[in-house]
């Protein structure tokens, strides 16, 4: 009997042996990580989209809950706990990354439908720097979610973030619409409900803050407040190293719309956030330090305007109409701006306002909607001054302007919009006042010389931040349920290009115009932007750009001042996503600027530099100018006067292409209008 007992207790202890062996061989599966939020849309941004794809890139299965109103106060959200209400819309996102939405849900609901690890509280964002806004509230929730959740539940704070400087949002002035002020207070304020009720601290609105400061127009609001892609993906980042102690380097999971460059820049934010809570620091890949000297150019070969991609010489002007311009109009669209739709068949005009009698009997003024979608929700108010007494439709120049028709002249009829239309449509207002731009809109000179002027705001077509095309005409272009455009579809320039376009279609429509003698003008920006209207659209009679620099005039292989990579960073909605693959690799672009404006040709053309304005490169400008004029000359016409670089204050205008250098600054004045205008009394006169 001993001897069986003596057996058995030994098989006993080889069969728990090699249980336990095999319990060690087998890869135990992961206990999934139940995360709640108590929040409202800021919470949404920064649990709804990323954090479960960055959690299970790193091998942690997770279940997300948003406890959803937008808005919601701490005082909200106590108030509803204390009467039970069933006042949320749930979010959830179970084990398999699916979402569902439970409308009428109350906390205690949520709290119990899952045994939450972490449940993370948050102050609405105008009062997320304001301690004060948060007592008796938090306490009492704290207690609450306490009761109603299991042993050693992680309670936590989600700092939030800063809204954007210019921001609409009305609660900015509890900060004086000051960011980094309101940066600091949720710093602050985000420390007191950490020390008194122990709360973990998810650090987003500094990872946030860091991103802003690692690049000069880091952009990571939608619109002022909400976050986008970017944003969202910098803080779920900050979320998952901050709940999970796991650092986010090297994490796989590539968000939507988030460049390579972009990403290792979220990666160091959110890690230093949860490192350093409350201090931003710069971080990511190094920036681009311009080189500003016009000598130092870098050794390069410009492409052939006149050989075919395939190397093929172009030997006649019809090979050039019929075979290099299509191919080379081709290339910028895909490569470059972005293929565009035709005008919409919804389009109409309405006259708004008029006067015969504007600036003081000097001028006819029109003030008319160009409108761009059956509901009427996506149009232009386009502004125009015409010479009064003009005897017969007159020649105009049209542009784009930067800060409102309102700012272009102090006439005080210019119509301004309210502040909830230019909310939703532009996302954020600059506050400008009327005639702050006066000086960049030379209105007597123009009117004087016989000419007219048509003028809108950027903002109309698409605002000039990346918003994820949710406020501009972008879905113009979009197939159904398309949200984005294809890397060859438009980005914000061909966008605006495509307005001035309409602003054409609407001056054929307009018996005081002769649109056969439209020149289009734009600086910087838009300056490229007038470029690229007059490259596609044949019938603008004449291109001026001014200061236009990179992207527009200024050659990209020299290497001087801003480079392609600026551009694509700073502005990564200006161009189609297929530009961003040139960045740092100009010599792989299947153009050069010169052949943009070789597009022009046969009509007049005119680029202008001011000598100060390095970051443009205005010796590339005049390069870019020269070149183009060898096309110009193919085809018959007189290239650019000056072979070399000419000095400050000099213009070489006797060409069809012309070319001046105003000393100063990056601007358009006066001095830069009388050439503007003399040069088109050639042409359109
Ligand atoms: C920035 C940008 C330029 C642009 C300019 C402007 O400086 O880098 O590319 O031309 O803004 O539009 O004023």
């Amino acid at each position: 009997m001993k001897a069986l007992r003596f057996c058995l207790a030994t098989l006993c202890i080889l069969i728990s042996v090699s249980v336990a062996d095999a319990r060690k061989k087998a890869p135990k599966a992961k206990e999934p990580l139940k995360v709640l939020a108590i929040g409202n849309s800021f919470s949404l941004d920064a649990v709804e989209q990323n954090l479960w794809f960055i959690a299970d890139a790193d091998g942690t299965p997770m279940i997300i809950g948003n406890l959803y109103i937008g808005g919601c106060s701490l005082e909200r959200h106590w108030d509803n706990a204390s009467k039970d209400a069933k006042a949320y819309a749930y979010r959830k996102i179970d084990l398999k990354g699916e979402k569902t939405n439970t409308p009428k849900t109350s906390i205690s609901e949520a709290l119990a439908d899952e045994k939450w690890d972490v449940v993370t509280f948050q102050q609405r964002s105008p009062d997320s720097g304001k301690p004060e806004t948060f007592e008796p509230f938090l306490g009492e929730l704290v207690k609450y979610v306490k009761a109603r959740t299991k042993k050693g539940v992680r309670l936590m704070w989600h700092q939030t973030w800063a809204y954007e400087t210019g921001s609409a949002h009305p609660g900015f002035k509890n900060y004086s619409n000051d960011r980094e002020k309101m940066f600091e207070a949720i710093v602050a304020a985000s420390k007191v409900p950490c020390s008194k009720y122990g709360l973990g601290l998810i650090p987003a609105g500094t990872a946030v803050q860091s991103a802003r400061l690692s690049e000069a127009k880091g952009n990571v609001t939608r619109d002022g407040y909400h976050l986008n892609y970017y944003g969202r993906y910098i803080a779920a980042l900050t979320w998952y190293e901050a709940i999970t102690g796991r650092s986010v380097a090297g994490n796989s999971y590539d968000a939507p719309h988030v460049e390579p460059w972009m990403k290792e820049l979220a990666l160091a934010a959110a890690h230093n956030a949860v490192v350093s809570p409350g201090k931003p620091q710069v971080c990511g890949p190094e920036k681009h330090i311009a080189v500003r000297d016009p000598n130092l150019a870098k050794e390069f070969t410009l492409p052939d305007a006149l050989k075919m991609a395939d190397g093929s010489p172009v030997n006649t002007p019809e090979q050039w109409y019929g075979a290099r311009r299509p191919e080379l109009l081709k290339l910028f669209t895909t490569e470059m701006f972005g293929a565009s739709p035709a005008a919409p068949a919804d389009m109409r005009f309405e006259l708004v306002e008029s006067s015969d009698n504007a600036l003081g009997g000097k001028a006819v003024r029109k003030q008319v909607k160009i409108i761009l979608d059956k509901q009427g929700k996506k149009c232009i108010d386009l502004l125009v001054y015409l010479p009064a007494n003009a005897k017969g439709p007159v020649p105009m120049f049209a542009g784009i302007n930067f800060f409102g028709n309102w700012a272009v002249c102090d006439d005080p009829a210019i119509l301004i919009p309210s502040d909830k239309d230019l909310q939703k449509r532009y996302g954020i207002i600059s506050g400008t006042e009327r005639g702050v731009q006066s000086r960049r809109w030379s209105l007597d000179l123009i009117l004087d010389a016989g000419y007219g002027l048509a003028t809108f705001y950027r903002g109309d077509v698409d605002p000039d931040f990346h918003d994820g095309w949710r406020n501009g005409i972008a879905s113009l272009g979009f197939k159904e349920g398309q949200k984005w455009p294809e890397p060859d579809q438009w980005g914000t320039i061909s966008q605006w290009a495509w307005g001035l376009s309409r602003v054409l279609d609407y001056m054929e429509s307009d018996p005081d115009i002769d649109a056969t003698r439209v020149a289009v003008i734009g600086h910087s920006r838009l300056g490229k932007t007038a470029l690229w209207a007059g490259a596609q659209d044949e019938r603008f009679a004449l291109v001026i750009s001014n200061c236009s620099g990179a992207g527009g005039a200024s050659l990209s292989r020299r290497g001087i001042g801003e480079n392609l990579q600026d551009l694509n960073r700073h502005f990564p909605h200006w161009f189609c996503e297929n530009f961003h693959k040139y960045s740092n690799r100009e010599d792989e672009l299947p153009f050069d600027q010169h052949e943009l404006l070789a597009l022009i040709a046969p009509r007049p053309l005119y680029v202008a530099s001011a000598s100060e304005d390095s970051w443009a490169d205005p010796k590339g400008e005049f390069l870019g100018a020269l070149e183009a004029g060898k096309v110009y000359e193919f085809l018959g016409k007189k290239g650019l006067s000056a072979k070399e670089w000419i000095a400050p204050g000099e213009r070489a205008a006797d060409g069809d292409v012309a070319y001046h250098l105003r000393p100063g600054k990056h601007d358009i004045l006066d001095w830069d209008w009388e050439g503007y205008i003399a040069f088109a009394d050639r042409y359109l006169k």
